[in-house]
């Protein structure tokens, strides 16, 4: 049974609390519902949009169309061998339930991305990444349904072009395909990532091969409550600008003038800035505007307290972006997905 609620409030369905309204919103947790949905989209509404926790969206006050909210649920180990195991997760699953039922069975690959706020169905879009793991890395292959044509098709590892934040889904593919099922290809024998350091610090006193999937998601679970707000507490939707990845000229450039600069390199030719140093250099750490601020113990995550529209929003990032460009050249991008169009005063 498919239930369309008409005028429906999106408040809850968005981690940044905008108070958003859309003219249709459906839930659906099966294969068949999603299809009956995508007719119903082609016979009575122009757009769509499609949405798992909401937790990397920024909502206009009024979407003109259906949004289907992605309720599939699931879970099965689809092969398993003396070494591996290939599970299936259907795109509705708790990305962060996914982790831990896989540490608790001792299953290598994800733990680094524990506490993801999020579903399974919108991780492989911008290639969720945390803690020197990207989804990626353990992606098999996913199942999408054809929003035009409600065709079932597999989109294999190469075909989904993922990249930093990225993904074929945000780019030539955007908008055309709901992902149904995702499918990862994890480890039984111990491959481990602690190469970040706050990650290694806090498990410096458990010797390796005593460490388990289960004490490393621990560890990212205090790492990133330490510095994350809560979005049930504090409204949020992570990083909302992307590290900017720059050339190695222009780096060097840049770090005459701040030797301290937080960067990484990216392969031979480019290096990654941490966006949140150049915010806290530029006096955004904790700085509220207007009612919306980004967050004072991690300068990167935008914090919308008093639940305000997106418009509050985009005017307050389009300040930031115009500020670090003046003292950084540097252009900031923003991460979360922006639906429907905005257009910012002062740009
Ligand atoms: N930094 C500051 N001030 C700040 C924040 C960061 O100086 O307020 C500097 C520090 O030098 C720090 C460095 O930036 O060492 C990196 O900071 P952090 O480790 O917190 O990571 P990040 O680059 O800010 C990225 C992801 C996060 C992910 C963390 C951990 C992006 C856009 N964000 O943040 O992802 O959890 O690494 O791996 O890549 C998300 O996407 O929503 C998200 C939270």
């Amino acid at each position: 049974m498919v239930n369309y609620q008409h005028n429906a409030n999106l408040q809850a369905f968005n981690t940044l609390a905008i108070p958003a309204t859309a003219h249709c919103l459906v839930s659906v947790n099966s294969i068949d519902a999603l299809e009956q949905a995508l007719q119903k989209k082609a016979k009575q509404y122009k757009t769509i949009l499609v949405i798992g926790s909401g937790s990397n969206i920024v909502l206009p006050d009024t979407f003109d169309g259906l949004v289907i909210h992605m309720a599939m649920q699931g879970r099965t180990v689809e092969q398993e061998t003396k070494d591996s195991v290939t599970l299936s997760l259907a795109a509705g699953e708790n990305w962060h339930d996914a982790v831990m039922w896989a540490a608790k069975n001792s299953w290598y690959g994800i733990e680094n991305l524990a506490l993801i706020p999020g579903t399974v169905g919108a991780a492989p879009i911008q290639n969720i990444g945390a803690y020197g793991v990207e989804l990626k890395e353990c992606f098999l292959y996913l199942e999408a349904m054809n929003i035009e044509t409600g065709e079932l098709k597999k989109f294999t590892h190469k075909d989904c072009e993922f990249g930093y934040r990225e993904s074929i889904f945000k780019q030539a593919l955007k908008n055309q395909w709901v992902i149904t099922r995702v499918v990862l290809k994890l480890s039984k024998l111990p491959i481990l990532h602690l190469d970040y350091p706050p990650l290694e610090k806090a498990l410096e006193s458990i010797a390796q091969d005593k460490l388990t999937p289960l004490k490393i998601a621990e560890a990212i679970i205090a790492i990133r409550q330490s510095k994350l707000p809560d979005p049930s507490v504090l409204p949020n939707a992570g990083s909302f600008f992307k590290n900017p990845i720059i050339t190695n000229e222009k780096f060097q450039t840049l770090h005459k003038d701040y030797p301290m600069i937080a960067a990484y390199p990216v392969g031979e030719s480019h290096t990654k800035i941490a966006a949140g140093w150049l915010l806290e250099q530029d006096g955004w750490k904790g700085r509220l505007i207007g009612g919306v601020g980004m967050h004072k113990q991690q300068a990167l995550v935008l914090t919308n307290p008093n639940q305000l529209p997106a418009k509050n929003i985009l005017d307050f990032t389009s300040l930031i972006k115009i500020s670090i460009f003046e003292k950084f050249s540097i252009a900031l991008e923003i991460e979360p997905t922006i639906v429907g169009s905005y257009s910012s005063p002062i740009q």
